[in-house]
């Protein structure tokens, strides 16, 4: 357990986040497809080694989530694995373990993360093959006019990412635990307060339950956002604020940190977010507040080199982490 409490911390060690480019392949070929790129395998692995060979990441990015297929691709033109290569560069390989949100029986409308048949063996081929850590995320959807979301759907996701946790760290691997309220609706600020207030606290009496070591962790959480739809949109020091109470309230201390997932917040949004939230609470904060961004890091990226201009596309991708790695310590102005 002592090198997995120190994967953690390396994980979130001052001033680096994680790379979440972990998209599943249909999520990858609707991303792709909107701007007209093909999707094929060869297309996602010269994308993602584009990505990975950027000059310099490893000053602000500590590791990077896979999916499948790229944990065992090779870097374009490269004999090498891109576990290995991320090695090398001294980054850590993540590795997105759970099967996806289905539909949560007798709560239709509502998702189920599955993955749990067959997962300790799954994650012993990964530790096996490089991975440091993995991701599961689960997803609560808030609806007022459905009375959304359910009980049922909290404490049955809440129950999965504490085995899936569990089984991760005998098979030593450092868990993410991603309970996400996602921001679609027109909810209020207050609601995805009460609503992520619950489903942490569910979430820390599962772990507990299942004897997770809580050092050897890490959370990635929403952060308390208004819905998308909704009228009122708080400033940014009301999130920040809400934000940490809820993360105080919640999470033990012992958790090495928080990285935050973007959610479908603009890339300048997720980053000034993090700022603020490092900058109001930089003393008092009893874990690091950092960054696990996917589309936020990636957004610029992902349009240059669908531009076809490789270079930039680093560049932009760079920009990001230079970004949120000053956001991380609350220096970004
Ligand atoms: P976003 O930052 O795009 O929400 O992705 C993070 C992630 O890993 C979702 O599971």
């Amino acid at each position: 357990m002592e090198n997995l409490k120190l994967i953690a911390q390396k994980m979130v060690s001052e001033g680096k986040g994680i790379l979440a480019a972990d998209e599943s392949t249909p999520t990858c070929t609707k991303r792709f497809n909107a701007l007209e790129l093909e999707s094929t395998s060869s297309s996602r692995q010269s994308y993602r080694s584009m990505l990975f060979t950027s000059p310099e990441l490893e000053k602000y990015i500590s590791g990077v989530i896979l999916f499948d297929e790229t944990f065992h691709q090779n870097i374009t033109s490269s004999e090498k694995l891109i576990p290995l290569f991320l090695k090398e560069r001294g980054i850590l390989t993540g590795i997105k373990v759970d099967t996806g949100a289905k539909n949560l029986a007798n709560y239709t409308t509502e998702k189920i993360t599955e993955g749990l048949d067959q997962l300790r063996e799954r994650l012993q081929e990964y530790y096996k093959k490089g991975a440091d850590f993995a991701k599961w995320r689960a997803v609560i959807t808030i609806d007022n006019q459905h009375h959304l979301p359910s009980k049922a759907c909290i404490i049955a996701n809440a129950h999965a990412l504490a085995r899936y946790a569990a089984l991760c760290q005998e098979n030593n691997i450092v868990p993410i635990v991603e309970p996400e309220v996602l921001m679609e609706g027109n909810h209020n600020i207050h609601t995805c307060y009460d609503v992520t207030s619950f489903t942490l606290q569910t979430v820390f009496e599962q772990l507990d339950l299942m004897n997770v070591n809580l050092e050897a962790m890490v959370l990635k959480p929403n952060m308390i956002l208004p819905g998308l739809n909704c009228d009122t949109q708080e400033n940014n020091s009301k999130i920040a604020e809400m934000t940490f109470e809820v993360l105080n309230k919640h999470v033990p201390k012992k958790v090495p940190g928080v990285a935050f997932l973007s959610g479908g917040q603009s890339s300048d949004l997720a980053a000034e977010r993090l700022n603020k939230l490092n900058k109001l609470y930089h003393q008092k904060r009893p874990w690091q507040l950092t960054f696990s961004y996917g589309r936020a890091l990636q957004q610029d990226a992902l349009l240059n080199w669908a531009k076809k201009t490789g270079d930039d596309a680093q560049k932009a991708l760079i920009n990001r982490a230079k970004m949120n790695h000053l956001a991380s310590i609350g220096k970004l102005d």
